[in-house]
């Protein structure tokens, strides 16, 4: 027979359980999980709970043996950075807040180092409203396999407010979150509510180095350089840090391919920005850029190579990926366009060595125009070879 102390305690012990459990249950999941790049060989899990809690990750790569990662601090808001990830793996992961797991187990791609040539990511743009057209995107994204999708701005109407995020980026993109990290440039409209400061909070990037937020940041992945600038809330002429920083970081890069990236595009049959153009488009030729992604315009358009500010037979080629699901602009066709289309959709990137093949889909997947560059390596002009207009279907995960 127990003892009135030992029965007191088995009480409390239950009634600790108890409140152990309610408490447990109590967590919610209310953002994500979706995934951030701290560093060029890291990735960050990140999800958002109703009640403050802590933090963990269970994750496994092929070995199949299952790790775990962990952030010190207990909030609502969860960041866990993994790193030692084999490069290029498929890793599985689940997410846990006060031991409960939030969501179902799902997987990624680890960052690939600079001994890998081959893989793919997708271009995003102006994903600004949300809505079926986005969730259409996303879908197709986690068909592709792309490792990461990199966004020309725009990422939330109409001011980039914090309580606007959920029901116009993270819900409709919620499946492709799960598996690859978006690497986002600031838009114009992304900077009207506190200088950016949502965006800023929502995303994890590398630092630049330079400035406190990244705002402008790079990033290796394989044999490309990834730049991504901010025309909408920093400076961007020849004195200014930036400037500085995007020299240093173009002429330090021994990249096979270099992709720079951010909003309003300096080559456009809607709306070109003159400035961006004047400024920084001799630093891409420079500096062998092979293309440059923007948005900005609701549309897709591709130009010829341009040098010079003229199209030429090698240059650097100017995207526009503005077709993100908000209203599709007007635009008159400059000579220096290859092709545009008032079209909602996303663009590929495969990578394969010395080529590059590019593809512009609609949200159904299909293929409304292509490009491929050739580059002997390592030399660091491209040969073009320039395929568009056809229609193919875009069919399963690569
Ligand atoms: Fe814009």
């Amino acid at each position: 027979m127990s003892s009135p102390g030992s029965l007191l305690r088995t009480v409390l012990i239950g009634v600790a359980a108890f409140c152990a459990v309610e408490s447990a249950l109590a967590v919610a999941l209310v953002r994500g999980p979706y995934l951030g790049r701290p560093s060029d060989s890291s990735v960050a899990v990140i999800w958002n709970t109703d009640t403050a809690a802590d933090s963990r990750v269970d994750y496994a790569a092929p070995d199949g043996v299952w790790r775990t990662a962990t952030s010190p601090e207990v909030g609502t808001r969860h960041v866990v950075a993994i790193t030692g990830l084999p490069s290029g793996a498929e890793i599985n992961y689940r997410v846990l807040s006060a031991g409960v797991q939030l969501a179902p187990e799902s997987s990624f791609r680890a960052p690939r180092d600079g001994t890998e040539t081959r893989f793919r990511f997708a271009v995003i743009g102006d994903t600004a409203e949300g809505g079926s057209v986005l969730t259409d995107i996303a879908d197709r994204l986690v068909e592709s396999g792309a490792d990461f999708a990199v966004h020309t701005g725009d990422v939330v109407y109409p001011t980039g407010a914090q309580q606007n995020y959920d029901k116009t980026f993270f819900l409709p993109l919620a499946r492709w979150l799960l598996h690859g990290p978006v690497l986002p440039a600031l838009g114009n409209h992304d900077v009207m509510t506190g200088r950016g400061s949502a965006y800023l909070s929502n995303f994890v990037v590398p630092p630049n180095g330079v400035t406190q937020s990244s705002r402008f940041y790079a990033i290796r992945q394989a044999n490309a350089l990834f730049v991504c600038l901010d025309v909408e809330s920093s400076s961007y002429g020849a004195d200014s840090p930036q400037y500085d920083w995007l020299v240093r970081t173009l002429s330090a890069s021994t990249a096979t391919w270099k992709f720079v990236y951010f909003h309003e595009p300096p080559y456009s049959s809607g709306h070109p920005n003159h400035l961006v153009r004047l400024i920084l488009c001799p630093l891409f030729e420079h500096f062998g850029v092979d293309i440059v992604f923007s948005g900005h315009v609701h549309l897709y358009e591709r130009t010829w190579p341009i040098r010079d500010f003229v199209p030429s037979g090698r240059g650097v080629v100017y995207i526009t990926e503005g077709g993100g699901g908000s209203p599709l602009s007007d635009f008159h066709q400059e000579d220096y366009t290859a092709f545009v289309a008032a079209r909602f959709g996303y663009t590929e990137v495969q990578i394969d060595g010395g080529t590059l093949d590019l593809t512009a889909h609609d949200p159904s997947g299909a293929v409304f125009d292509s490009l491929v560059l050739d580059k002997p390596q390592p030399a660091p002009s491209a040969g073009v070879r320039i395929h568009k207009g056809h229609v193919r279907r875009h069919m399963g995960r690569r």
